[in-house]
């Protein structure tokens, strides 16, 4: 395989991201480099806010800022009302959870690479209104086994509830699959999507799930502190939001409230305009692109980097999976995670590490309790990738 786009595209990708003339930024599902068009979009709102009162701006670019909902929308096949606005991916996921009604004995069917946010709420939930949690099994290579999912649907199971792609391993998860079974038996989906959106295209319609969770910052290369929830229309009548304030509800009369008609009842009246205008750019921006083509660009240079890994003896790469995507795992036989990551970073090279807890039942499984993670993005390179294997050489 080769890379997808030509030079000259990878060179204007490139050119308009500034972060890669100082950095080496494999961090991408940490937080991903924003392009300059998302930065300058941002930093212009703000500098408008303080020159003209951010009322008075908010007012003056309503349409704009009208206009993000349905550009997030059309990015994942959601009607515009579908999409609730909301300052991270865990806000939006627990959002949607805490808005289930669950009944004492109502079972949650999950995955072993859960992301820790999303288990403690299950934990919580199990807690304080007796919820039943039940792993769906995976095989060897931790595959989902789907036909194993599919014997422990009954009429107890409210809702199935995956992560795409964990936070510390390859693996893309198949959310469609999941979805068809989900649909199929008339059972809530829920989809953490926050490492996977920006990474591939991302459809509802053809994931049919209930309910979509998203982060800005990671490979959507929004600005931190954005995220979106996605709830199917179909549903949302039957969902009450953990708290309403005023923009989420009106107040009709003395003993009487409306809540929003859409996904908005999930908002609340204040937030940041300017960064929601930073994630209305970021997702143009990647639909311009094109989804398709980023994501067989993220998998060859993720193959890429996986396939120089193999060819360092004291490397352990630790993706599993048949489907892979830009994240990629892996442990040094001679150096402790945190050493290498700072090592790397002595050369200007971006990476983190993956601890045990953020996905407590894989990795403890596994035995692993940190490992080593570069999550490679389309505007990367192939020279940056080797740049990486020439510091892990000389470990
Ligand atoms: C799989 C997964 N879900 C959820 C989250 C939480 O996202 P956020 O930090 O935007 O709340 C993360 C963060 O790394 C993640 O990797």
């Amino acid at each position: 395989m080769s890379d997808i786009f030509s030079p000259s595209t990878i060179a204007r990708f490139r050119a308009e991201t500034d972060g890669v003339q100082h950095v080496n930024h494999l961090n991408n599902a940490g937080a991903a480099l924003t392009p300059n068009k998302v930065r300058d979009r941002v930093l212009d709102y703000l500098k408008e806010e303080a020159l003209q009162g951010g009322y008075e701006s908010a007012a003056k670019h309503h349409e704009e800022l009208q206009a993000s909902y349905e550009h997030i929308a059309q990015f994942i096949n959601a009607k515009s009302s579908e999409i609730a606005l909301l300052e991270n991916a865990t806000v939006a996921w627990n959002m949607a959870f805490s808005s289930i009604p669950f009944k004492a004995g109502d079972i949650i069917l999950t995955t072993e690479v859960e992301y820790g946010s999303n288990f403690i709420n299950y934990l919580k939930a199990k807690k304080e209104k007796g919820v039943v949690l039940q792993i769906i099994p995976e095989d060897e290579q931790g595959n989902i086994d789907l036909l194993a999912l599919e014997k422990m649907i009954h009429d107890r199971v409210r809702l199935i509830s995956v992560t795409h792609m964990p936070t510390s391993g390859g693996i893309v998860n198949p959310a469609k699959e999941i979805g068809e079974l989900a649909a199929k038996h008339g059972i809530l989906y829920l989809l953490d999507s926050c490492q996977s959106i920006g990474q591939l295209p991302m459809d509802v319609q053809q994931l049919k799930c209930s309910f979509l969770t998203a982060t800005g910052r990671k490979f959507l290369r929004a600005p931190r502190g954005t995220g979106f929830l996605y709830v199917n229309a179909n549903i949302i009548d039957q969902l009450s939001p953990p708290f309403l304030d005023q923009h989420a509800a009106v107040w009709q009369k003395e003993d009487q409230y409306q809540m929003h008609p859409g996904a908005q009842r999930f908002e609340n009246w204040e937030n940041n305009k300017a960064l929601q205008l930073g994630l209305s750019s970021a997702v143009q921006y990647a639909q311009e692109i094109g989804m398709e083509n980023i994501w067989k660009q993220i998998q060859y240079l993720a193959n890429y980097c996986r396939a120089a890994l193999s060819e360092l003896k004291q490397v352990e790469i630790l993706d599993r999976g048949k489907h892979l995507g830009g994240i990629v795992t892996f442990r040094h036989q001679k150096m402790a995670p945190f050493e290498l990551q700072a090592l790397l970073l002595e050369s200007k090279i971006n990476t983190s590490v993956s601890v045990q807890r953020s996905t407590l039942l894989d990795l403890k499984k596994r035995n692993i309790e940190t490992l080593n993670r570069a999550s490679i993005h389309y505007y990367n390179t192939t020279s940056e990738v080797d740049q990486l294997i020439q510091v892990l050489q000389k470990v």
